[in-house]
Parts: C-alpha cells; sequence; structure tokens
C-alpha cells in the first residue's frame, strides 16, 4: 500500500502514521523527520533546512524531491510506503507522477487552524523515532518519557504561535492546492481519496482509517 497523509501543520499525520505503519507493516517516510536529522547531525543540508524551517517556509523542490526520490527507492519500501508531509507543492506531486510512483490512497485530515494552534502548543516529540505526544490528548505512559524508550521528549523549534501561524499560511498557499490535485485523479481513478475528519480523538481517528482502509 502506498498512502500519501495530507494535511495542515498538526492535523495529525504523524500520530497517525505511527498506527498505520504498523497496520500495514510499511515505514513512515516523514520529510519533516529527515530534515530535522539532517538538523540533528549538523550536515550543510541541515544547516540550510533550519534557518527555512524557522521560518515556517517550505525548503525547496528540488531537495525535497531528491531526498524522496532516494529513500523509496530503498528495500524496505518495495512493498509500500506512507509519505507524510510530502508532496507539499504541485511541483513535488507531479514530480511523483513523472517518475512513476503510483499512488494507492491520499489520507486527507481535516481540521480548523484554530484547533491546531492549540495542539501545536502541547506537541512533544522523541526526535529520535518521531512518536508524538500531547500533554493532553496523548499523554506519554510517564510524563516527558518516550513510552518505548524511556528517553526524554522535546519540543520542536518550529512550534512557538508565531510559527504555527506561519506555517498555517504556507499550507493554505502551497499545500491546499493538493485536495484538488488528487481528488481529480481520484476522478479520473487513478487514486482513491478519503476525507477523515481530524479534530476526533487520536484512537477514532485511527478507528476510521482502519474501516475505510479495509
Ligand atoms: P513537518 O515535520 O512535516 O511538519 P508539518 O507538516 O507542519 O506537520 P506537523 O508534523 O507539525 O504535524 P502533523 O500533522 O504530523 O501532526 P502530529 O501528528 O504531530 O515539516 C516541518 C517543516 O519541514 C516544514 O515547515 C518545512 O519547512 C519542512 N518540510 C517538510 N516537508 C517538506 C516538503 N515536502 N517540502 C518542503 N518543505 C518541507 O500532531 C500534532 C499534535 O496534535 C501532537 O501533539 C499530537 O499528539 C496531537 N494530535 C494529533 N492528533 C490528534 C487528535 N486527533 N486529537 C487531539 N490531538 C491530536
Ligand atoms: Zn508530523
Amino acid at each position: 500500500m502506498r498512502i500519501i497523509l495530507l494535511g495542515a501543520p498538526g492535523a495529525g499525520k504523524g500520530t497517525q502514521a505511527q498506527f498505520l505503519m504498523k497496520k500495514f507493516g510499511i515505514p513512515q517516510i516523514s520529510t519533516g523527520d529527515m530534515l530535522r536529522g539532517a538538523i540533528a547531525a549538523g550536515t550543510p543540508l541541515g544547516l540550510e533546512a533550519k534557518k527555512v524551517m524557522d521560518a515556517g517556509q517550505l525548503v525547496s523542490d528540488e531537495i525535497i524531491i531528491g531526498l524522496v526520490k532516494e529513500r523509496i527507492a530503498q528495500a524496505d519500501c518495495k512493498n509500500g510506503f506512507l509519505l507524510d508531509g510530502f508532496p507539499r507543492t504541485i511541483p513535488q506531486a507531479d514530480a511523483m507522477k513523472d517518475a512513476g510512483v503510483a499512488i494507492d490512497v491520499v489520507i486527507e485530515f481535516d481540521v480548523a487552524d484554530e484547533v491546531i494552534v492549540e495542539r501545536m502548543s502541547g506537541r512533544r516529540v522523541h526526535a529520535a523515532s518521531g512518536r508524538v505526544y500531547h500533554v493532553v490528548y496523548n499523554p506519554p505512559k510517564v510524563e516527558g518519557q518516550d513510552d518505548e524508550t524511556g528517553e526524554a521528549l522535546s519540543i520542536r523549534d518550529d512550534d512557538k504561535e508565531e510559527t504555527v501561524r506561519k506555517r498555517l499560511g504556507v499550507y493554505h498557499e502551497q499545500t491546499e492546492p493538493l485536495i484538488g490535485y488528487y481528488q481529480a485523479e481520484a476522478k479520473q481513478g487513478a487514486v482513491r481519496y478519503l476525507k477523515i475528519d481530524g479534530t476526533k480523538p487520536v484512537e477514532e481517528v485511527s478507528q476510521l482509517l482502519s474501516e475505510q482502509l479495509n
């Protein structure tokens, strides 16, 4: 199964990716996690990406498309993958099409901006694994610690309210057009398009996905 998770920052893509990975046994490809990995490793890409991400803007299509193409060519992607946070511009979507990457399902998480701003203020992450928590809505078993490793959780640099609002603006301008793009693909029978109410509690969203993806 080849899945695209589409939705605003904080819509729940990373959270549901954890669930879908286990359900289908396919890897999560989060371009955001890949970029944060490059920042942590201090690579030239990381240094460049940090400035852009802290400003709430998008990293260039060229760089991102290169990263994803390289990643999906790896052996563990043979039976499918979950794209989380990619594509997020029309050129990125076109690049997948041009490369002959067939997508089975596009899942759109629909969540209003104000809900998102509140969610982001309580987000905690385990950077090494990409696992995501929320202090109220999806708390770890032990406060401040990752469930699987016990390691400390952290707050993402781009989760300040001001940056979240900028990211939402960028989403509406550059990523939202992909909704129409993939709905048109669905009309031609090229993909399945699923719109999910992302404001429901985490388990209910997972349940909806389970029902719809059978
Ligand atoms: P990226 O890491 O992809 O961030 P994003 O798309 O902005 O999305 P988030 O990770 O913030 O949100 P999410 O939908 O995964 O929500 P989550 O599950 O964590 O990208 C970061 C940056 O990298 C970009 O700004 C850009 O600069 C760059 N970048 C990345 N990809 C790029 C690309 N393709 N092209 C160009 N640049 C790129 O949930 C959020 C919070 O809500 C958590 O606390 C969670 O516990 C909670 N929550 C989740 N679901 C629910 C629920 N149902 N109810 C209540 N709370 C919930
Ligand atoms: Zn995410």
